[in-house]
């Protein structure tokens, strides 16, 4: 496995396949100025020459010189200085992180540019963990079943240096977590990456099980019997059209006092998304096989949480089944029951993700929840309104909000927030039942939080519509990696850390 450490003195003079410097548009960074000395003057030269322009994500390559410890120099553009933020800086180490594998340079070392850590992140350890866990998100496989697997080395050193008048000790530390998050975010990616078939609902709570054996966490996954006793009749309701057994995954972090507050992390596990007989078009149908991304999130989160210890109560769960249009499927006009007796009329089949989470938020309470925060691609219209680049919040509690907002900083996403005006409460009236799933395809989004709200019995609430930012396949959207994100699990991590704080 990969490792990452602290090297002390002269980035120059340490040793590895590539040192990595940074570069902004039209200027060098400090490390890279400082190297320059060494290599007579060659990188300013390629700027004012604009070989270099030291644009986002650009990475040159060249040949050490000048008595420089490592084989190579890599200078890596960041861009604008003005915009950067820890969302830049994970992606940006990701592309240079890919484009150094292609390279077979995996024995990296990491020049730290500490101005970075007052301008683009909270602090200096959330800059070394941009930097460490977007370079090891490049190790991302995605050719999980071609027979002749990419021969491509993985990332597996990464020394970080140049880290002037920090103890060595939080250094240290920022690096380990750094690594167990990185850790965190390739599971998710997996995950959102693994096709349907083989990560089918029974599939990810066994795996789940095993992650999470011998660890302090406690996990429970209900199958269809007890989820048909608890009265869990949304779960079950989607899961009708489908062979697949559906579960409801439940995982326990008990790091506070008995009576503390318990945030609960609820994540869609939607394994497959045919849309059930609301069924969705042929062309990009495959890409459902992310729509367990959430949940996904929300399980490695956890696993994250108890290993540092966070000292606050988290429980996740994630409602997990295919959406399938078999001939015992929900058909539109069906009503169901929701595990605290709230009756749904489910209009469209494709809207399936809140009504899952409907149990999943009644459960939350059930098991003594004092905040919730959910997690799910639930919408298209989020990823009309936003694209790739932020994910949509909903919430119904500023403070909780505030709390989302900081630990995003920390863990590198993005969220902007949409409103929750009453007037958009009129989607949710049914004739026939308590609430309606679907009302209208304007302010898609609002009306997805709407419905999910009507289960947070009046708890601080916070929704996260992450459609658009678990997986980026826009062509032209160059400055985000492509493929699996794993957001937003570093986030959920920092929640749960900031809210034991709190
Ligand atoms: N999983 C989809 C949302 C989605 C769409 C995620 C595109 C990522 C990309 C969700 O279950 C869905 O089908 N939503 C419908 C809701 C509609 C029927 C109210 C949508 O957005 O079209
Ligand atoms: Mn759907
Ligand atoms: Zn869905």
């Amino acid at each position: 496995m990969t490792v990452a450490m602290r090297g002390d003195g002269d980035p120059a003079t340490i040793g590895g396949d590539a040192l990595v410097v940074t570069a902004f548009k039209g200027e060098l960074g400090p490390a890279a100025s400082d190297l320059d000395v060494a290599l007579g003057g060659e990188l300013a030269e390629m700027l004012s020459s604009h070989e270099m322009t030291g644009r986002f994500g650009e990475l040159t390559i060249l040949p050490a010189a000048g008595g420089i410890a490592a084989r190579r120099v890599a200078v890596l553009g960041l861009g604008d200085r003005a915009v950067l933020d820890s969302f830049r800086l994970h992606n940006a180490y990701t592309l240079a992180g890919r484009e150094l594998r292609r390279h077979r340079l995996t024995r990296l070392v990491l020049a730290v540019d500490p101005s970075l850590a007052d301008t683009a992140t909270p602090d200096m350890a959330a800059l070394l963990r941009a930097m460490v866990t977007g370079t090891l998100r490049a190790n991302h496989e995605g050719g999980v079943s071609k027979s002749e697997p990419d021969r491509a080395r993985i990332v597996e050193e990464i020394v970080v240096a140049g880290v002037d008048g920090e103890a060595g000790d939080a250094i240290d530390s920022a690096l380990a977590e750094a690594v167990l998050l990185a850790e965190s975010t390739l599971r998710v990616q997996r995950w959102v990456n693994a096709p349907a078939n083989t990560l089918t609902p029974t599939r990810l709570a066994a795996e789940v099980t095993e992650l999470c054996a011998g660890t302090s966490l406690t996990v429970e996954v209900m199958d269809k019997a007890e989820l048909e006793s608890a009265g869990a009749g949304a779960l079950l309701g989607i899961a009708r059209g489908s062979d697949e057994p559906p579960v409801m995954i439940v995982v326990r972090h008990r790091g506070g006092a008995e009576d503390g507050p318990t945030l609960a992390l609820v994540g869609k596990g939607i394994t497959f998304d045919t849309g059930g007989i609301s069924i969705k078009p042929a062309l990009g149908m495959e890409s459902m096989k992310f729509d367990m991304g959430g949940g996904a999130a929300v399980l490695s989160a956890l696993h994250a949480i108890a290993a540092l210890e966070v000292p606050c109560n988290v429980v996740g769960i994630v409602p997990a089944t295919e959406n399938m249009p078999g001939g015992r499927a929900l058909k539109p006009g069906d009503v169901v029951s929701a595990l605290d007796g709230t009756t749904i009329e489910v209009v469209n089949t494709d809207a399936e993700g809140r009504v899952v989470l409907a149990d999943g938020l009644a459960l939350a309470r059930r098991l003594g929840a004092t905040h919730i925060v959910d997690v799910a691609t639930l919408t298209g219209a989020a990823v009309v309104a936003l694209g790739h680049v932020n994910a949509a919040l909903m919430s119904s509690d500023r403070a909780l909000t505030q709390l989302v907002m900081r630990a995003a900083q920390q863990g590198g996403d993005r969220f902007a927030e949409l409103p929750m005006s009453p007037e958009y409460d009129v989607c949710l009236k049914s004739k026939v039942a308590d609430v309606r799933n679907w009302g209208g395809r304007e302010a898609g989004a609002i009306g997805g939080a709407v419905f999910i709200r009507a289960f947070s019995g009046g708890l601080p609430w916070v929704h996260l519509d992450i459609a658009g930012t678990v997986w980026n396949e826009q062509a032209n959207l160059k400055e985000v990696p492509s493929g699996p994100s794993g957001a937003p699990v570093r986030t959920l991590v920092w929640l749960a850390r900031l809210f034991g704080r709190s």
